[in-house]
C-alpha cells in the first residue's frame, strides 16, 4: 500500500477514535461511540498490515489469529461482574507490549542505522521511558487484577517509609536512565535493571492502595496504558499509536480526576496510597450495632404500592444477581401506577466506572429517570421509599460522620433521609471496602435478606 494511503487511513482512524471518545461521553450516543472505535481499530489494523513496515505476513498471521480467537472467546464468556478484572488484565498487555517493543529495539543493532548522535540519544530516551512506563503498567495491572479478582487482599500494604522508598526508586530509575543514554557497553543491563525496579514500583504503588480507592486505580492504570502505548508509538515512529496512546492516556487521567472528585480524594493522595485502612483519623473506627428490622416480600410490595415516590439505588449486588431486567419491569409497573421512580447512581457504584449505567441501559430503563449523586441527594427527604439493591459502601453514613472510617469523606447517597429504606442483600456482610454499615440498624431501614434476583422476582409477582 502506498505510504500516502497509509497516512490517509491513519488520519481517518484517528478521527474515528476522537469521535468514539466523544460518543462515549453520553449514554445515548455510547453505542455509536463504540462502533466508531471498532471501525477506527479495524482501519488502523488494515493500514499497518498493508504498510511497508510489515513484510512477514506468516509470522503476523500466526500471532494475530490465535490472539483474535482467544480475545473474542474470553470477552464473550466474561461475566459482567468480572469486567473490571478483564480491563485490568488488558491494561497489563499494553504495558507488556511497550516493554517488549523497547527491549526488541535495544536488541536490534539496525534500529540506530542512519541516525545522528542527537537522534540516537532521543531514540534511547524513548526506549527507556517506554520500558519504564510499560513495566509499571504491566506489574501494577497484574496486582490490580489480583485485587479485583479476590486473589489478593483489598487491604493496602503499608511498608514503613514507603514514600521515601518510592522516591529512592524514582531516583535510581533516573540515574540508570542517565547511564543508559551514556552509550555504555552495559546499556542492556541498565535497561533490564530499570525494567525490574519500575516493575517493583508498579507492584508497590498498587499494593499500597486500599479497597475503596480501587476505582481510581483502574482508571489510573488505563491512563498509564495509554502513555505506554504512546511511548511505543514514539519508539516505532508510528504516529497513529502516539495519537491513540495520548487519547487513552489523557482520557484515563480525566476519568481518574472525575472518580477522585466523586470520592472526595486528591489524585496525588490516591496514587501515594494508604487510604482504605482507617488511619485517616485519630482513633478507632466505630462498629455499628443495634437492632436490625427484617421485612418480607408482601410488606415490601405494600410499601411500594402505597408510595408516591420511589428511589432505586443499585450497587454491585444488582450486577451479581443480574436483577436489572426484573427491576425494569417493577419500574414500569410502579410508573403505570403513577408512582414517581428515579434511579440514583453513585460514581463508584459496582466495580467499573459507569457499571450501573451500562446495566440499566441494557434493561432499557429510560435515561431521563437515571440521576447522578449530585442531582439526587437533595431529594431523599421528600421520598417515600428507597430500595437499595445490592449496594453497601455507597450508602454508608459512616463516610460522613466517622472520621476514622476507611471511606471517611467520600460523598454517599443519603438514603436514610427518606421515609422508608429497604435494603436488599444476602447477609449483614460488608461491601468492597470492608466497612460495617450503620444504615442497616436505622429505625427507618428494613432489611430484605436473600439474593436480589430472587427477591425482585418475588416483588414483581406480589405487585
Ligand atoms: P459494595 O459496597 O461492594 O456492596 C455490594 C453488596 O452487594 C455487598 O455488601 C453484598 O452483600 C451485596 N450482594 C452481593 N451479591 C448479592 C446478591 N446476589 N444479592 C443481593 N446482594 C448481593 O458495592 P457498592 O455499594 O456498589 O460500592 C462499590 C464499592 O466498590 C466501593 O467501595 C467502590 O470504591 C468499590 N470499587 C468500585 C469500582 C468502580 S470503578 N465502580 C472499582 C473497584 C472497586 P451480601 O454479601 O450481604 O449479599
Amino acid at each position: 500500500m502506498p505510504e500516502s494511503l497509509v497516512t490517509i487511513f491513519y488520519i481517518v482512524a484517528a478521527v474515528l477514535f476522537i469521535l468514539s471518545l466523544g460518543g462515549l461521553s453520553n449514554q445515548e450516543t455510547a453505542r455509536r461511540g463504540n462502533i466508531f472505535g471498532m471501525l477506527g481499530m479495524l482501519i488502523a489494523l488494515a493500514a499497518v498490515t498493508g504498510s511497508k513496515d510489515v513484510t512477514a505476513y506468516a509470522i503476523l498471521a500466526v500471532a494475530l489469529f490465535p490472539a483474535i480467537l482467544i480475545g473474542a472467546t474470553l470477552a464473550r464468556r466474561v461475566k459482567m461482574t468480572e469486567m473490571p478484572q478483564l480491563v485490568a488484565i488488558l491494561h497489563s498487555f499494553v504495558g507488556a507490549a511497550a516493554v517488549l517493543v523497547g527491549l526488541g529495539l535495544q536488541l536490534n543493532p539496525t534500529s540506530l542505522d542512519g541516525l545522528s548522535p542527537i537522534e540516537i540519544t532521543i531514540h534511547e530516551i524513548e526506549v527507556y521511558i517506554g520500558v519504564c512506563i510499560g513495566s509499571i503498567t504491566f506489574t501494577g495491572s497484574i496486582i490490580a487484577f489480583g485485587k479485583l479478582h479476590g486473589l489478593l487482599s483489598g487491604k493496602p500494604l503499608l511498608i514503613p517509609a514507603r514514600h521515601a522508598l518510592n522516591l529512592i526508586v524514582v531516583g535510581v530509575t533516573i540515574w540508570l536512565g542517565i547511564l543508559f543514554t551514556g552509550h555504555s557497553d552495559n546499556s542492556m543491563l541498565y535497561l533490564l535493571a530499570a525494567m525490574v525496579i519500575t516493575g517493583l514500583l508498579g507492584i508497590h504503588l498498587v499494593m499500597a492502595i486500599g479497597g475503596a480507592d480501587m476505582p481510581v486505580v483502574v482508571s489510573m492504570l488505563n491512563s498509564y496504558s495509554g502513555w505506554a502505548a504512546a511511548a511505543a508509538g514514539f519508539m516505532l515512529g508510528n504516529d497513529l499509536l502516539i495519537i491513540v496512546g495520548a487519547l487513552v492516556g489523557s482520557s484515563g487521567l480525566i476519568l481518574s480526576l472525575i472518580m477522585c472528585r466523586g470520592m472526595n480524594r486528591s489524585l496525588i493522595s490516591v496514587i501515594l496510597g494508604g487510604f482504605g485502612t482507617g488511619d485517616g483519623g485519630s482513633g478507632a473506627m466505630q462498629t455499628p450495632e443495634g437492632e436490625v428490622t427484617s421485612i418480607d416480600i408482601a410488606h415490601t410490595a405494600t410499601l411500594l404500592n402505597n408510595a408516591k415516590s420511589v428511589i432505586i439505588v443499585p450497587g454491585y449486588g444488582m450486577a451479581v444477581a443480574q436483577a436489572q431486567h426484573t427491576i425494569a419491569k417493577i419500574t414500569k409497573k410502579l410508573r403505570d401506577n403513577n408512582t414517581q421512580v428515579i434511579f440514583a447512581i453513585h460514581p463508584v457504584a459496582g466495580r467499573l466506572p459507569g457499571h450501573m449505567n451500562v446495566l440499566l441501559a441494557e434493561a432499557n430503563i429510560p435515561y431521563d429517570i437515571v440521576m447522578e449523586l449530585d442531582e439526587i441527594n437533595h431529594t431523599f427527604p421528600a421520598t417515600d421509599v428507597v430500595m437499595v439493591i445490592g449496594a453497601n459502601d455507597i450508602v454508608n453514613p459512616s463516610a460522613l460522620d466517622d472520621p476514622n472510617s476507611p471511606i471517611a469523606g467520600m460523598p454517599v447517597l443519603e438514603v436514610w433521609k427518606s421515609k422508608d429504606v429497604i435494603v436488599m442483600k444476602r447477609s449483614m456482610g460488608t461491601g468492597y471496602a470492608g466497612v460495617g454499615n450503620p444504615l442497616f440498624f436505622n429505625e427507618n431501614t428494613s432489611m430484605l435478606f436473600g439474593d436480589a434476583g430472587e427477591n425482585v422476582d418475588a416483588i414483581l409477582a406480589a405487585l
